[in-house]
């Protein structure tokens, strides 16, 4: 696969951008990453490897026909779509912009793919399009779909379409569901960057009704290495679930948090659930680890410890963000909360 091109959307988000870094190390792949650059997209997180000869940026929308046609002039020998409006809150907020990009984005690059007879084509789903658990069980790739969110739905939704492409026209689409990430580079409206930023900041620390709700956490490295391998072995037309093994609720991850700072635990405030807030998400990985020989390498205190230490380190990265426009929207989310 030497010279391949492969198209990478969304690169320029938390889980893209540690992945274009990846592929580009890994492998020796010419690599175009497309991506609108939202609210959530920051050519900043590939800095360091924005002058790599085998890398280049595009900047544009995966729901834009014509730009798709543009791109897809050159030789393309794989797809794999991380484009997305990614944030629950934001979709109770407004959730328009998940049904063009998360819907009809997904569509215009199923049709081009189609169109072009592209060999590979990998869209990067959630865990969250099974909808929630109650204390017992995890998500199988059979678990019947069931979103309770704006976001989880329109994720759902780009899935019944890939789907569709792989019985309907034969494409070689395959499907990855991760639970939830943690790792550098996440933008800290998600939970462990916003308790991570707003502690270091001695701010307090909100947590969604009685903190008890549980996330199955995986760092983002081992979400890239399980998609390399789905990428490269991945059955077209199959769904592989990606799980961190590591169930925990929210408020243990904000005191994990809070002890690793050295911050006082006074600094949580308990505050209004989401409304529809998922229970809890379980990954049953059976099927990558059988089928693929995946296996998680990195231990959660460790990698948070490292997490927590990149935020402290890339003050400025996030410091940023912070002091944008994203003041108006935590604002509007938390202010009278
Ligand atoms: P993110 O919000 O950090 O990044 C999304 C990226 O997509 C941004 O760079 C943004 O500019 C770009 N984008 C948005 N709309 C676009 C459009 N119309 N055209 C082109 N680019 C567009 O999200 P993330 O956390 O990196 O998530 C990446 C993917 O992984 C998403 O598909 C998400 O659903 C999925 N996922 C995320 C998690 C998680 O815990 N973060 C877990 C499982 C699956
Ligand atoms: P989040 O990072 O938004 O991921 P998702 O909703 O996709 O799982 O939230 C993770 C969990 O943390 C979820 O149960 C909601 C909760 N949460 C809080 O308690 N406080 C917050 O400020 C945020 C952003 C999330």
């Amino acid at each position: 696969m030497d010279n391949k091109t492969i198209l990478i959307t969304g690169g320029c988000g938390f889980i893209g951008s540690n992945f274009v870094r990846h592929m580009l190390s890994r492998h020796p792949y010419n690599i175009i990453n497309m991506d609108k650059l939202t609210y959530a997209g920051n050519l900043e997180n590939l800095k360091d490897i924005e002058n790599d000869k085998r890398y280049r940026f595009i900047k544009g929308d995966i729901a834009d026909k014509s730009m798709l046609e543009g791109v897809f002039e050159e030789r393309i020998d794989g797809v794999i779509n991380f484009a997305a409006e990614s944030h629950v809150d934001r979709s109770i907020m407004d959730p328009d912009a998940f049904i063009k990009t998360n819907i009809n984005g997904t569509f215009q690059l199923l049709e081009m793919a189609k169109k072009k007879g592209i060999k590979n084509f990998v869209q990067i789903s959630t865990d969250e399009v099974y909808g929630s658990l109650g204390p017992e069980g995890k998500f199988r790739e059979d678990t019947p779909l069931s979103p309770n969110s704006p976001y989880s739905a329109s994720k759902a939704s780009a899935d019944m379409l890939a789907l569709a492409y792989h019985h309907t026209f034969n494409m070689p689409v395959v499907i990855t569901r991760c639970s939830n990430n943690y790792g550098p580079f996440q933008f800290p409206e998600k939970l462990i960057p916003l308790i991570i930023t707003n502690a270091l900041a001695d701010m307090e620390l909100p947590v969604y009704g009685d903190g008890l709700n549980i996330r199955d956490w995986i760092h983002v490295e081992d979400h890239c290495e399980a998609i390399d391998m789905v990428f490269h072995k991945g059955r077209p037309g199959n769904v592989y679930n990606i799980g961190g093994e590591n169930e925990r609720t929210n408020i243990e991850i904000v005191k994990l948090i809070l002890d690793i700072l050295g911050k006082p635990h006074s600094l949580i405030k308990f505050v209004k659930d989401r409304p529809g807030h998922d229970r809890r998400y379980a990954i049953d990985s059976t099927k990558i680890k059988n089928e693929l020989g995946f296996r998680i390498q990195k231990d959660f205190k460790k990698g948070m410890e490292e997490t927590v230490r990149w935020y402290i380190e890339n003050r400025t990265w996030w410091e940023r963000i912070k002091s944008g426009e994203y003041i108006e929207y935590y604002d509007r989310m938390y202010k009278n909360r």
